[in-house]
């Protein structure tokens, strides 16, 4: 993949944030030319800025995903042959405060990069990434495959169900595998990943930065709020190593990968919150929980699984590391970079080298 990727033009929308920056980071170690469209990072720290992205990427386009006439002129001007699609407002309680905005960023900013792409004829492959949660839960123990009925109960899911529908309208109309080749030379996946923990997020209302922020930032015990609610945990390298095999796949022309793809943990990856925290916990040495007592009146899932079979057996992908291995990557990047953030550039290289290799 290293080298297949190595001097390819890629664009990646929402390369400010979290799992963005991890994906510059490993295609720019790999050699290829990255442009970003994003708004500028929202957190401080950052981890666009701790790994020193703002320098290393080629080209940094920032504005809103929404403006379709800046999308057009940057793939117009950049002529990407792979876009990988990010950007999105991405917190499900953020959903609930701005659902005009969570919507059309979303949604509007997906339409945008597949009518850029299909108006401008110089993109091989194209994924769109979405979500675990674009699926219709029925809070049920079976996992969910990528065949069954999307939904979206709150702003965020629904916004994100939306696009996927959006995408694979796209993809049957004018991207379509069975034409491809005759009408159009361009291959579009859509990627489902759970959710993502791994060094360097600091966004609000999610698990581990909350966690990392009470106990190195604020001192104090880490509040949570749905002890028992159940997600596919998974570190941020795994789904970032599925999108990538995507990319190269509909790049070479494999028309069977256009379509969906759950990314997801294996059995040991789907824990409920209190146990991540306790293992969090224990993994850094320090730090201590209690459980909210007042209860949200934001709904969230409290059951949601992921069925990979189709990666495993179509893509060959299948997670790498164990819950305990993704989760002590994450914590000790998160104790080194507040003991010295000047160490975490090398670092982090060294966790992709090592996750890779
Ligand atoms: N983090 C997770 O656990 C998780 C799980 C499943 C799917 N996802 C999806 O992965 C993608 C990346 O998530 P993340 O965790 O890195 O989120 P993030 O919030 O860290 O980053 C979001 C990125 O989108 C950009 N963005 C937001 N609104 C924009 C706008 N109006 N115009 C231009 N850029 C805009 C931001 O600038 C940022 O670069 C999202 O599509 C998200 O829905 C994330």
């Amino acid at each position: 993949m290293q080298n297949f990727y190595q001097g390819k033009k890629i664009l990646i929308t929402g390369h400010t944030g979290f799992k963005g920056s991890w994906l510059a980071k490993i295609l720019l170690n790999w050699g290829a030319d990255v442009v970003g469209i994003s708004l500028p990072p929202s957190t401080t720290p950052n981890l666009f800025e701790a790994l020193n992205l703002p320098k290393e990427i080629t080209k940094n386009y920032y504005f809103d995903i929404r403006s379709i006439d800046k999308v057009k002129q940057v793939v117009e001007l950049e002529k990407p042959e792979i876009v990988f699609h990010l950007a999105a407002q991405a917190i499900v309680r953020d959903g609930y405060d701005d659902p005009f905005g969570t919507h059309t960023t979303n949604i509007l900013g997906t339409i945008n990069i597949m009518q850029a792409i299909t108006e401008i004829n110089s993109v091989k492959a194209v994924v769109i990434i979405t979500t675990d949660k674009v699926y219709e839960n029925k809070e049920w123990l079976y996992p969910y495959r990528e065949v069954d009925a999307l939904g979206g109960y709150d702003p965020y899911s629904a916004s994100k169900a939306a696009a996927d529908i959006v995408t694979n309208s796209y993809i049957k109309s004018f991207f379509n595998p069975n034409t491809f080749g005759e009408r159009h030379n361009t291959l579009v996946a859509i990627a489902r990943a759970g959710n993502v923990i791994g060094g360097g997020d600091w966004a609000k209302d999610r698990l581990v930065p909350d966690m990392v922020k009470a106990i190195f930032e604020k001192r104090e015990d880490v509040v949570i709020r749905n002890p028992r609610a159940i997600r596919p945990w998974q570190h941020v390298l795994e789904p970032l190593r599925g999108y990538l095999m995507l990319g190269q796949k509909l790049y070479q022309g494999e028309k069977e990968i256009s379509g969906a793809w759950n990314f997801g943990p294996n059995e040991d990856g789907f824990v409920h919150v209190e146990h991540l925290v306790k293992t969090g916990i224990e993994i850094l040495g320090q730090g201590r929980y209690q459980i909210a007592e007042e209860v949200s009146l934001k709904h969230e899932a409290n059951l949601l699984k992921l069925d990979i079979n189709k990666a495993g057996n179509l893509l060959n992908w299948r997670p790498k590391w164990k819950l305990e291995e993704g989760l002590t990557a994450t914590f000790e990047w998160y104790r080194l970079f507040y003991a010295n953030d000047n160490l975490i550039n090398n670092f982090t290289n060294k966790q992709i080298r090592e996750y890779f290799e």
